[in-house]
């Protein structure tokens, strides 16, 4: 596999400091992104080439371009976290780059090298660095890299020819109310993936199969959906964009990977913090009923979503069709901020990084 130099081409910002200020002082999730985009194409017979830094713009694509039609997609979601010395640090780049590999793989599409996906993060980060919110709050810079099929043609097979991209965007909490609990919808009928497919893969058509869930479960006042195992409609696997863990005193247990799931960078990482604080963490099986009995029982005391985008977020009400019930009496839990803190801590450069986790730029 070639691995292409990234050829700077880049531009003066369009935004004023004022204006960069204040999106800044008040990002969101996902509204705003910075001056710069990474591409690079690959072409069949020769691989990898044309590797830029470019202005922000967008793209002008045939309308016959394959992922229009037939979603040949895949995306990752990383951070850069702004350090106490004002220097710019990204969280484990690496991981997300070898699952870009694997998701690359299920979906037919050219693997990029994990040093290209890092050095492509990189330059737009270095590039763009004054994006990066200030140190001390929870604010970063969200880099959104992706590859899309960019043949064009109706005919159904593999592209000959992809495009792959890295955007970010400042970001300050995924849900509105931050740290408040959200509600989840347990859906007992839709599934988001099933044994065989692509639900350990990132790819946009497993959102889009979320979606319908999701309005469903705005409609039932819930933020969220839980998805079960598509063969029992027993398992709870994960929430479609985050995964879950859940809390037993000192234990804290989150659904294996089946292979319909994602094996998320959070999810893997917390399952080191949570040792590294005392308590016990390990892969395993929940069932929905499970959830419900042992939080009347009281042996389930929190149960949290967690994501590279949502970070740590307690779950509160919990309704499925036949009940509905509520965990740390819709506050916070205190395993669930202890890991949070402790997390974010080490992604700010405030909590030592005893994993060699974050990846200095
Ligand atoms: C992430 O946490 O990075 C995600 O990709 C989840 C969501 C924003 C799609």
């Amino acid at each position: 596999m070639t691995t292409p130099t990234i050829e700077l081409k880049p531009s003066a910002s369009p935004l004023s400091d004022a204006e960069r200020e204040a999106i800044l002082a008040s990002p969101g999730f996902g509204r705003h992104f910075t001056d710069h985009m990474v591409t690079i194409k690959w072409t069949e017979g020769r691989g990898w080439h044309d590797g830029q830094l470019v202005p922000y713009a967008p793209l002008s694509l045939d309308p016959a371009t394959m992922v229009l039609h037939y979603a040949q997609e895949i995306f990752e979601g990383l951070k850069a976290y702004r350090q106490p010395d004002g220097s710019v640090a990204s969280f484990r780049p690496d991981m997300n780059a070898k699952r870009f590999q694997a998701s690359a793989r299920r979906l037919g599409m050219p693997e990029l090298p994990v040093e290209t996906f890092i050095e492509a993060c990189d330059v737009l980060v270095q590039q763009d660095a004054s994006w990066v919110p200030a140190h001390g709050g929870e604010e970063s810079l969200y880099l959104r890299p992706f590859m899309i099929a960019t043949e064009v043609g109706l005919g159904v097979k593999p592209a000959n020819e992809y495009l792959f991209l890295v955007i970010a965007s400042p970001a300050g909490a995924y849900f509105p109310g931050g740290v408040k609990p959200v509600s989840i919808w347990l859906s007992e009928d839709r599934v988001r993936a099933v044994p065989g497919g692509m639900g350990d893969a990132k790819t946009g058509g497993n959102y889009a199969a979320s979606l319908l869930a999701q309005a469903e479960a705005a409609e039932k006042g819930c933020a969220q959906v839980a998805y079960l195992d598509a063969v029992e409609h027993k398992w709870v696997e994960e929430l479609g964009g985050m995964n879950l863990y859940f809390v037993y005193g000192n234990k804290i247990i989150t659904p294996a990977l089946t292979g319909s799931l994602l094996a998320g960078v959070t999810r893997d990482s917390l399952l080191s913090v949570a040792r590294d604080l005392g308590y016990e963490s390990e892969e395993g099986r929940v069932s929905i009923d499970q959830w419900q009995a042992d939080t009347e029982n009281g042996t389930l005391t929190e149960v949290f979503a967690c994501g590279t985008a949502a970070v740590i977020t307690p779950v509160g009400t919990v309704k499925r069709s036949s009940a509905e019930w509520q965990h740390s009496g819709g506050e916070p839990g205190e395993v669930t901020l202890k890991l949070r803190e402790a997390l974010l801590d080490i992604q700010r450069g405030i909590g030592e990084d005893k994993h060699g986790w974050m990846h200095p730029l």
